[in-house]
């Protein structure tokens, strides 16, 4: 038997079933028209951006890299609750554009980013975050010739780490951001072209669950900033801090103490050195914000035993669930929170396997897990879907097609 991780609170059963939003699974399924479906709750997000802002000191804004789930609706709805939005591409820029997201709070991160999209970006008002000399460069030509001033801040590539973080962006060589010592030539020179200085992104890992790593890098962050200011000669009109808050997947995981973090924060803003002391401060979070928020619903279609073992085995998978089937990014793999959807208030009663529908051995959902009796037509639910699950996952592989997606 393989433990799986912890139901994220604010799940509970409405006549046996599994509510989501306070509406049974089966109601979500019908108003979708088809399995499998990702459902994603309003209220979810509501509050945990609530909470997550009466952790954090106020000064200090909230942005939202769309990466993590860029369905509109979730977009359109988490415009009214965050203060920016992160993109990653030209096609992420058009889906923040889409959702109404006033330009000036966007910011466009990643490495690669062609011409194409500095130009679109440029022209919409959105700040840059630039990845590389070379990247400068191209981005002051290309404003040059369309006559606009860009807005322009550094991507540094720090020499510390988020420890204990799933996915490390920082420390040593990386294809991400400018290192250190680079960075105050390169700011130089945006800064003698006249166009819009917007100061510095340091983005450092992701998926960590140690409040204490957490400060300490935050800690660094704002040194490591505050010296940069300074060798530059010019203040920083903006610091994103990054962000790095995860969520707990696994059996053992315990949630990030967010309340430690803010307290922490706040200590540090108290006594900021002189040239931070203007600065817009923010923390650009993912999978924090979304990622509970979502459930993966899933029918079962077929259920079998092989050399005493039982099958049940979806019409879902690792199309759209890569990361619960264990095959993005991890060594190990080990169970998400998976339930019975249709009986969520019932007792475990047998050790099953919940497979996907594709024909790869790779395809699993939940392995040896202790569920409650379930049947062909029966409703399985993958917790912890709200990120990296439609959009990070190979949906046209074998022909299967994307998922149904849909906000209540
Ligand atoms: C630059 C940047 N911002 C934000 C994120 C979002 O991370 P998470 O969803 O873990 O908060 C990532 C993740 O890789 C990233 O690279």
């Amino acid at each position: 038997m393989k433990p799986l991780g912890p139901i994220p609170a604010g799940y509970g059963a409405v006549g046996g079933e599994l509510a989501i939003g306070g509406r049974p699974a089966s109601e979500l399924v019908a108003e979708s028209g088809r399995t499998p479906v990702f459902v994603y709750s309003r209220q979810h997000l509501d509050e945990r951006i609530a909470q997550l802002r009466a952790a954090l000191p106020n000064r200090v804004g909230i942005n939202y890299a769309i990466k993590a789930n860029s369905f509109a609706p979730v977009l359109h709805h988490m415009a009214g609750l965050v203060d920016g939005f992160d993109i990653a591409s030209g096609g992420e820029l058009a889906m923040a554009q889409a959702a109404g997201l006033d330009p000036a709070r966007i910011s466009f991160a990643g490495p690669g980013k062609r011409d194409e999209e500095l130009e679109a970006a440029i022209s919409a008002g959105v700040t840059l975050n630039c990845e590389s000399g070379g990247e400068v460069d191209r981005a002051l030509a290309i404003a040059e010739r369309l006559g606009l001033t860009p807005r322009m801040a550094l991507r540094v590539n720090p020499s510390f780490e988020l420890r204990g973080s799933g996915m490390k962006m920082g420390g040593g060589a990386k294809p991400f951001g400018i290192d250190e010592a680079q960075v105050p030539g390169i700011a130089r020179k945006i800064l003698e072209a006249a166009a819009d200085w917007r100061g510095l992104h340091i983005f450092t890992g992701s998926q960590a669950l140690s409040a204490d790593a957490i400060i300490e890098t935050q800690g660094n962050v704002l040194d490591l900033a505050s010296r940069l200011a300074a060798e530059i000669g010019a203040s920083l009109p903006k610091l994103n801090m990054g962000g790095g808050f995860g969520i707990p997947y696994f059996h053992g995981d315990e949630p990030l103490d967010v309340a430690a973090i803010g307290s922490a924060l706040g200590q540090r803003l108290r006594d900021l050195p002189e040239n931070l002391r203007q600065t817009e401060l923010c923390v650009e979070l993912g999978r924090y914000l979304v990622g509970e928020a979502g459930v993966y619903l899933t029918r079962i279609v077929d259920r079998k035993v092989s050399h005493g073992t039982t099958y049940l085995v979806t019409d879902g998978g690792l199309h759209h669930q890569l990361a619960a089937s264990g095959n993005f990014g991890t060594v190990v793999r080990r169970n998400y929170p998976v339930a019975i959807a249709s009986h969520f208030d019932a007792e475990p009663a047998e050790e099953v396997y919940v497979v996907g529908c594709l024909c790869t051995p790779l395809d699993r959902l939940a392995d040896g897990a202790m569920l409650p009796r379930a049947e062909v037509g029966d409703l399985v639910a993958v917790f912890c879907a709200g990120a990296y699950g439609a959009n990070a996952s190979p949906s046209a592989f074998l022909g299967q097609g994307p998922a149904a997606e849909m906000l209540v």
